[in-house]
């Protein structure tokens, strides 16, 4: 069945590694030089414009649903601009109570605490959501936080994908009609990147693009990783305080028929603290996904061939992390 631990690579387990202090990064870590990233000494000034001044954009949600069809629609092209040019943004102001963003998040990292034997003992990886066997005991109100925080980020998932819609010239329904309707397939990764002596050598997740349809980040609040790519360079997102950050998959790339394009990022980590994310997978299911035919013209031709979910994953799994050629080889011959 599908193994989510095996995309985009296989997961290892270095938080023991990494709590027995070595100070060098073992040799089977070590990536090749092209891919490691250049992590900038913060003491470095430059007169030009720095990784430091750049971040994605960031978008107020807070008049999406009121009076002011003016805000509306500037916010509806602010998210337009965002999908077309970066493919990654972030909200604000998305009627997510910041105290469950806050308690879902440690909840997580005190689930990382916990000894290993009891984490072995909760088989909660790739397990449906909603089987509560499954899910860790520790800490003692977790499950009611988590199907809480699952319940309302699904609900702001189906508002962003009706904005999306609109603004692919579409009616609001349409791209959730294509994912197969409500029935979705909603995936929580959570992210633990433990702390690395030697940062410059490595990454926390290699460059990839979401297989999926759409993805909700939770980012950790005190520190940063994530790094979009734009161009040749590596951007790392500044996260603003319960902010979600949203990037587009490769499902809604083929659905758009490549108007807005899933981009790749990886995960830088540091030698000073761990970090944890939530990653909130939001996926169609069970339905075959191809360029929507309204977005299909003969100066645009369909560029992909119909494929379900569960038969792309596939095929990625066997390809391994590959930055974006996967979605790109989907490509039909023309
Ligand atoms: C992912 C991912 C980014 C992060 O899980 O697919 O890109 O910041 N995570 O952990
Ligand atoms: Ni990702």
């Amino acid at each position: 069945m599908n193994n989510l631990q095996d995309w985009p690579e296989p997961i290892v387990r270095v938080q023991s590694l990494s709590e027995s202090c070595l100070d060098e990064v073992p040799n089977r870590y070590i990536k090749p030089p092209l891919e490691r990233p250049s992590i900038k000494s913060s003491s470095s000034s430059s007169s030009f414009a720095s990784d430091d001044d750049v971040n994605i954009p960031i978008v107020d949600l807070g008049g999406l649903y009121g009076k002011d069809d003016t805000l509306r629609a500037s916010i509806l092209g602010e998210i337009s601009i965002a999908c077309h040019d970066w493919g990654f943004f972030q909200v604000i102001n998305h009627g997510i109570k910041p105290e469950l963003l806050d308690r879902g998040r440690e909840i997580w990292r005190e689930f990382f605490h916990l000894p290993m034997e009891e984490k072995q003992n909760m088989q909660i990886l790739q397990r449906p959501m909603k089987d509560y066997n499954k899910w860790p005991a520790l800490p003692s109100n977790c499950r009611e936080v988590i199907d809480e925080y699952g319940r309302q980020v699904v609900e702001l998932c189906g508002r962003l994908m009706k904005v999306l819609s609109i603004n692919l010239g579409l009616g609001e329904r349409r791209l959730q009609d294509a994912f197969g309707g409500e029935n979705i397939g909603a995936c929580l990764r959570v992210n633990f990147y433990p702390k690395c002596p030697q940062p410059e050598l490595t990454l926390g997740l290699s460059s990839h693009s979401d297989p999926g349809g759409m993805t909700l980040l939770l980012p950790d609040d005190q520190v940063t990783g994530l790094q979009v790519r734009r161009g040749n360079d590596w951007i790392t997102v500044k996260p603003a305080p319960h902010a979600f950050i949203v990037n587009i998959g490769d499902q809604i790339q083929v659905l758009s028929n490549a108007i807005y394009r899933s981009v790749e990022h990886r995960v830088i980590v540091n030698s000073a603290k761990e970090r944890v994310s939530l990653a909130f997978f939001y996926n169609p299911k069970g339905i075959p996904i191809e360029p929507l035919k309204e977005l299909v013209t003969p100066e645009r031709p369909s560029l992909y061939q119909a494929m379900t979910f569960d038969e792309y994953r596939l095929f990625i799994r066997t390809r391994g992390p590959k930055g974006k050629s996967q979605v790109e080889s989907l490509k039909s011959p023309r």
